[in-house]
């Protein structure tokens, strides 16, 4: 279904006379809805407390209104201010990664199309929506008793009319309509804030939806907001005088739009898929050398061992790489090695100056490598950056007396600063990381309730199971790997070594824990006898005893007898992280 409604969108856009520039299969259809997706702070439809007090969309949100994608069509909070609209509209859409030249082509091209529905007050005439609506409505919601319900008499937004004269055939219509005219705001006929031409001539210039009869064509307030925002109004003008490439700009925005949460270009399925390579898509060369065999990885996996970085570093070093990967939208992962690149490799939670100075021990350890060899074998920083950490982790098993080798499939590429959008990687950098247990400085940890959260969030999105996160938390504070080193839930006298402790030390009776007095965030715990203090560590762990579910899946990993399931486990899960991202292996 998903590919279905883009490819309609694709064919109606072709039958009203305008290029589209590819499409692509390979969406899935999901069978319920995505529980983890976080909507908004408000709980009923329409409402808009999303904003920090310095006026900024609250965290990732990307739609200014609960319900309504974007923005609000009559202006902020229902206020016809152009003006405002477009500051409203230049931030819903940067958080789609579209730039000023895209957003103006995508809304100036989508409404060359079409009309927006309020013959009457919806809050007469519509019904509940299809979840809210009686079962005989058979899913369907939104029963309109207004005239036929349809054609002319369909209400939808609430708000009424065409954009233009010919509102089923691509042209430059809209652009004409908005630029040579003067427009003013009123209340049409369902309510909603529109504005109407205030040219007599224009007044009788569109089609009705049926009959022979003219209505007038109107602008949204989000439509006027292009008019009258300096930056958009350069760039509509620009297009109104340049058809050709308004033509382009919006089949080629329309196109990233549509496609652009389908992650690389091996997930771009069909015969209309485009050549380009678009950067949108974190673009990766293509290797021209053969890939490592499994003895070169051991050999490779021997010298990074041999370096003065630490079983932490090259772990910690590791997940900076891998765990950017984000399930919603495949982005991010361990393949391109986009850590040694900025924003990423500046990003706090990444502490910079121990990143670049483990970064280039392993480019180092690569270019001895590849130096070294006389045939056509190369290795990528990628793949050492993940080889270094899978060796610490072997290395750590092994000091816990378990032999074991993590599985490795060499392949990943290294990007270059050419082939990565910067500014949108930034929406990729994690405010918080549980699993190195930081928080950043912009998360208000005040707001207890929501810490924890950000840890599952971040689970979430690497696509990781309830024991998956627990077994990768556990075992990265045995091992120490911790944001700046420090002691925060690593319950355990011989950090670096992977062993079963954060769990036996966090749900054991023998300790009592108390919230710090200096640090809400910081938790205390003290022997159950003596008071002394034991640990100290953070929300992030303290959730692995106050959970219940989580708890069940810790105590599972405490037992005394659990520590080679709990070595064997977190290698899995660990493994899994590392390959997220690598759909080439498909
Ligand atoms: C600021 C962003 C936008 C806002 C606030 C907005 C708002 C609206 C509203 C309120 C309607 C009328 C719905 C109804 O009453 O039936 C509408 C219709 C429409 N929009 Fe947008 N829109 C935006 C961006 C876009 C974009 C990016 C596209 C496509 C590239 C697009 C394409 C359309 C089309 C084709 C229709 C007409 C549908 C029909 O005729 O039934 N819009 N829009």
């Amino acid at each position: 279904m998903g590919r279905s409604y883009v490819l309609a969108g694709n064919v109606a856009i072709e039958s009203m006379g305008a290029k589209t520039f590819g499409f692509a299969g390979g969406r899935e259809d999901t069978f319920k809805p995505d529980q983890a997706v976080d909507w908004g702070p408000e709980d009923e439809w329409e409402a808009s407390e999303r904003w920090d007090e310095d006026g900024s969309l609250q965290g990732d949100l990307g739609a200014t209104v609960m319900g309504l994608i974007y923005v609000n069509p009559e202006g902020p909070d229902g206020n016809p201010d152009p003006e405002a609209s477009a500051e409203n509209i230049r931030e819903s859409f940067s958080r789609m990664a579209m730039n000023d030249e895209e957003t103006a082509a995508l809304i100036a091209g989508g409404h060359t199309f079409g009309k927006v529905h309020g013959a009457a007050d919806p809050d007469e005439h519509v019904g509940p929506e299809p979840e809210a609506a009686p079962i005989e409505n058979q899913g369907l919601g939104w029963e309109s008793d207004y005239g036929s319900g349809k054609g002319k008499d369909t209400i939808t937004s609430g708000i009424e009319g065409p954009w233009t004269s010919a509102p089923t055939e691509w042209d430059t219509g809209y652009l004409d309509n908005l630029l040579d005219y003067e427009w003013a705001a009123e209340k049409g006929p369902g309510g909603g804030w529109r504005w109407v031409p205030l040219d007599e001539d224009l007044r009788t210039a569109a089609p009705d939806v049926e009959g022979d009869d003219t209505v007038t064509p109107m602008m949204l307030t989000t439509d006027i907001a292009l008019k009258r925002d300096p930056d958009y109004r350069e760039i509509v003008e620009r297009y109104q005088d340049n058809p050709m490439e308004f033509g382009i700009n919006f089949a080629r925005a329309w196109y990233k739009l549509t496609h652009r949460d389908m992650g690389p270009p091996e997930r771009f399925l069909g015969p209309e898929v485009p050549d380009e390579e678009m950067i949108w898509q974190d673009p990766l060369p293509n290797t021209d050398y053969e890939l490592i065999s499994d003895e070169d990885a051991a050999e490779l996996k021997n010298d990074i061992l041999a370096t003065d970085l630490s079983v932490q570093q090259l772990v910690k070093t590791a997940w900076a790489s891998a765990s950017t990967y984000r399930d919603s939208d495949k982005r991010g992962g361990a393949n391109g090695a986009r850590v040694r690149l900025e924003p990423q490799r500046s990003w706090a939670v990444n502490e910079p100056e121990k990143l670049t100075a483990a970064l280039h021990t392993l480019e180092e350890v690569q270019e001895e490598f590849n130096a070294s060899r006389s045939d056509d074998v190369r290795v990528s920083l990628a793949d050492i950056i993940v080889l270094g950490g899978h060796a610490a982790v072997e290395q750590a098993a092994a000091d816990a007396g378990y032999d074991i080798e993590v599985p490795f499939e060499p392949g990943r590429v290294d990007a270059t600063a050419k082939q990565t959008d910067a500014e949108s990687f930034e929406a990729l950098r994690p405010k918080a990381d549980g699993f190195r247990n930081y928080i950043g400085d912009d998360v208000d940890a005040a707001k207890v309730d929501v810490v924890e959260e950000l840890l599952v969030d971040k689970a979430e999105l690497l696509d990781l199971s309830a024991s998956e996160m627990t077994v990768l938390v556990g075992g990265l504070r045995s091992l120490g790997a911790t944001h700046g080193d420090s002691d925060l839930g690593v319950f355990t006298d011989e950090p670096g070594t992977l062993t079963n402790d954060f769990f036996q030390n966090l749900l054991t009776m023998d300790i009592d824990w108390e919230q710090s007095d200096e640090d809400d965030h910081i938790y205390i715990a003290r022997d159950h006898e003596t008071g002394e203090v034991e640990w100290q560590g953070t929300r992030f762990d303290l959730v692995f005893g106050a959970n219940s579910r989580l708890r069940a899946i810790g105590d599972v990993y405490a037992a005394d007898n659990a520590e080679e399931k709990f070595v064997h486990d977190f290698v899995d899960a660990w493994s899994r992280v590392m390959t997220l991202d690598r759909f080439d292996l498909e």
